[in-house]
């Protein structure tokens, strides 16, 4: 199916703007924690193998269905299968897209707060309590974050309205080149802290008695989030690639970039938090309070507080960019309208979901979803249900439904991927990623109902 839709112009370009979409807030605050907590390299091996087993096929299911489909997240599944009913779980993950940049463009919007804060004086001298009650204070403020989610916001339209290729392909390729070279400058100015071993160790180390069924889901759920599936952005990006490229290369490329810059995240953050023998964690709390006075400490903290936060600015934009191009390419294909009109729309419903979600956070607010602010909740709701439902759905349909002649041609490369390659990958599309992401799901739905769903299992084999 060929038509005149945009395309990434070049191989660099198309792994740059897709490893943007994947290597973002997830990998840097949340990963080198979990990974700690769950056996350090133990986790990572299983998590690598996860990925290249589960994840990367649901991710060439989505990126074949954006190919071959040659449309957003909803036509590209009603044009590879003919039919209406398939396109509703476009829509899912559409909705996903929403939920996703709800809460990250609001977190986006603290790193610029956090950039001017830093050039503006740093946070040299500030103790731990301080930091806290700053931090709590601006968040609580209401106003300022929703001004700064703004401003991210406009860069984000800047950048999508000069277009796939002028726009997002040329940003990333200018910012995931730097933002690998900021984290291997902050891994390596950690190499002299007194507590680099002791942080390395953390997620280098491997530690099988931490290991359980927890990490396996622990390791599913933070791949899937990490190679931003079932939020649109991989579909439509899909649909960006041109046809000589391997789709099975920029998948295995992108997925080992975002190990690789997760594991430095963990070099740059870990052994600072041990030097001060501070106890680890993750999220905002880590990148947001315990670590600007600790930065602050290390030679030329100045900087590296500054360029720890552009940093996380660029993780965020080049992912954000993704999910919101998914919106972008939605209402400009399906109400036939102009880029400018639709990214009108895409920003104006951002924009209200966002301001909730920051909203959400002031003291004393009501906008809470079963006791939890809109903040947590979308988050958690996303990660637990869209984004393992959308994948789900995109894995059955490219390994059950669609011909093979199609797959084949997609996932070959028109044949020049060997053979047995694909018949792998569509094995496990058929057969093994439904199971483990049902499994996922399960998990999901009886935790929220307070269900062990590993200890119930361990009690049946005794
Ligand atoms: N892939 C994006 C992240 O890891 C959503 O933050």
């Amino acid at each position: 199916m060929e038509n005149n839709r945009s395309t990434f112009a070049s191989k660099f370009g198309t792994i740059a703007a897709i490893a943007g979409s994947a290597v973002g807030l997830g990998n840097i605050w949340k990963f080198p924690y979990v990974a700690g907590e769950n056996g350090g390299a133990a986790f990572l091996l299983i998590y690598i193998g996860i990925t290249l087993l589960i994840s990367i096929p649901v991710l060439l299911s989505e990126f074949a269905v954006g190919r071959h489909g040659q449309g957003n997240a909803f036509r590209s599944f009603v044009n590879l299968t003919g039919k209406k009913g398939w396109g509703a779980v476009g829509i899912l993950e559409l909705l996903g897209a929403i939920f996703v940049l709800a809460s990250y463009c609001v977190i986006a919007g603290w790193s610029l707060e956090y950039i001017v804060q830093s050039v503006a004086g740093g946070f040299q001298g500030m103790t731990q309590a301080q930091m806290d009650a700053q931090f709590d204070g601006f968040v609580a403020s209401g106003w300022r974050p929703i001004v700064w989610m703004v401003a991210f916001l406009i860069i984000n339209a800047i950048v999508l309205g000069m277009g796939v290729t002028k726009g997002i392909e040329r940003c990333s390729k200018f910012m995931i080149p730097a933002l690998f070279c900021i984290l291997v400058m902050l891994a390596g100015v950690n190499l002299w802290q007194p507590g680099f071993q002791e942080g390395a160790a953390f997620i280098l180390k491997p530690n099988w008695s931490a290991v359980s069924g927890h990490t396996v889901l622990a390791a599913l759920g933070q791949s899937f989030f990490s190679l931003s599936i079932g939020m649109a952005a991989m579909i439509t990006y899909g649909s960006y690639i041109q046809r000589q490229e391997s789709l099975n290369g920029v998948g295995v490329i992108v997925s080992l970039a975002t190990v690789l810059m997760a594991i430095l995240a963990g070099l740059a953050i870990f052994p600072s938090v041990f030097s001060y023998g501070i106890e680890p964690t993750k999220g905002a709390d880590l990148v947001f309070k315990t670590l600007p006075p600790l930065f602050a400490e290390l030679p030329g903290g100045y900087f590296i507080s500054i360029l720890f936060f552009i940093l996380l600015f660029f993780a965020a934009l080049t992912t954000s960019l993704s999910i919101m191009e998914s919106l972008v390419a939605f209402f400009s294909e399906e109400l036939h309208i102009k880029r400018v009109w639709a990214l009108a729309i895409g920003f104006a419903i951002i924009l209200i979901s966002s301001t909730l979600c920051a909203m959400s956070q002031m003291p004393d607010s009501h906008i809470l979803v079963g006791g939890e602010t809109l903040f947590d909740w979308t988050d958690k709701f996303c990660s637990a249900y869209i984004l393992p439902l959308g994948g789900l759905a995109c894995v059955i349909l490219v390994g059950w439904f669609v011909p093979h002649h199609v797959v084949e041609h997609e996932l070959t490369s028109s044949g020049k991927t060997p053979l047995w390659i694909y018949k792998f990958i569509v094995f496990m599309m058929k057969y093994i990623c439904p199971v483990v992401i049902i499994i996922l799901l399960v998990n999901c739905i009886l935790d929220y109902f307070g269900v062990d769903m590993i200890a119930a299992l361990m009690s049946l084999i005794h």
